[in-house]
């Protein structure tokens, strides 16, 4: 299981504290959560803020759009060369033509699901796709409780990406804890994003390991 601790539960105060624990700590991905105020009730990390970020660390960035105007943010965070860009489907027209956008400037692309939406709508898409984000909380804030109801979906999604023999990831984001993990990898989950879980511990590799 590869882990993708979201800053979004860090000490803002502290970022590069932070930063640097889970990077000792051995995450695999760091999760930035974009937030616009429109799309979600929330706000939170800009351009600079994601700069200083990509200058303090090599691991790869895992860049979590939740924006109404996705290209125009899919360009504003793309010279910062995130690993990948995660888009919500439910914000998005022409999914298809941003996919190729995004992978015109060299980033894996990855399609977000709110979790009232069907896996069964991007089935078409999973070709061109790196990854599929799962949400298990409605998107926008952390430390929500998580949606047991989405792990029937993320089995859904794990055969269709046997069926069509592809190698495309799978995300799941939100309230995943040491509760969940064993049933999210029996679902075929291969990379966690966790928040509260690991920024509420005091030992932040401890939290790291007992997630993988
Ligand atoms: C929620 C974000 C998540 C969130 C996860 O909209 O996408 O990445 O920070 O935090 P926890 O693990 O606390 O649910
Ligand atoms: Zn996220």
């Amino acid at each position: 299981m590869l882990v993708a601790p979201s800053l979004l539960s860090a000490d803002f105060g502290n970022l590069s504290r932070d930063v640097k624990a889970i990077c000792d700590g051995g995450c695999d991905l760091i999760h930035i959560d974009v937030m616009d105020g429109h799309f979600v009730p929330n706000l939170t990390i800009g351009p600079p803020v994601v700069s200083a970020i990509a200058d303090s660390t090599t691991k790869p960035l895992d860049i979590h759009l939740m924006v109404e105007n996705n290209r125009f943010f899919v360009e504003l965070f793309a010279p910062f060369k995130p690993e990948y860009i995660s888009f919500h489907i439910e914000e998005e027209k022409h999914p298809h033509r941003l996919i190729q956008i995004i992978k015109e400037f060299g980033i894996k692309p990855a399609i977000a699901l709110n979790p009232h939406s069907r896996v069964e709508d991007i089935e078409h898409l999973l070709p061109e796709l790196d990854m599929v984000l799962i949400m298990s909380v409605n998107p926008g804030f952390g430390g929500q409780k998580f949606i047991e109801n989405v792990v029937p979906k993320i089995q859904r999604l794990k055969k269709m990406i046997i069926e069509q023999n592809l190698n495309t990831l799978i995300e799941v984001d939100g309230g995943v804890s040491d509760k969940n993990i064993k049933v999210l990898a029996d679902a075929g989950v291969d990379i966690v994003v966790s928040g509260s879980y690991i920024f509420k511990q005091d030992n932040i590799t401890k939290a790291i390991e007992s997630l993988k």
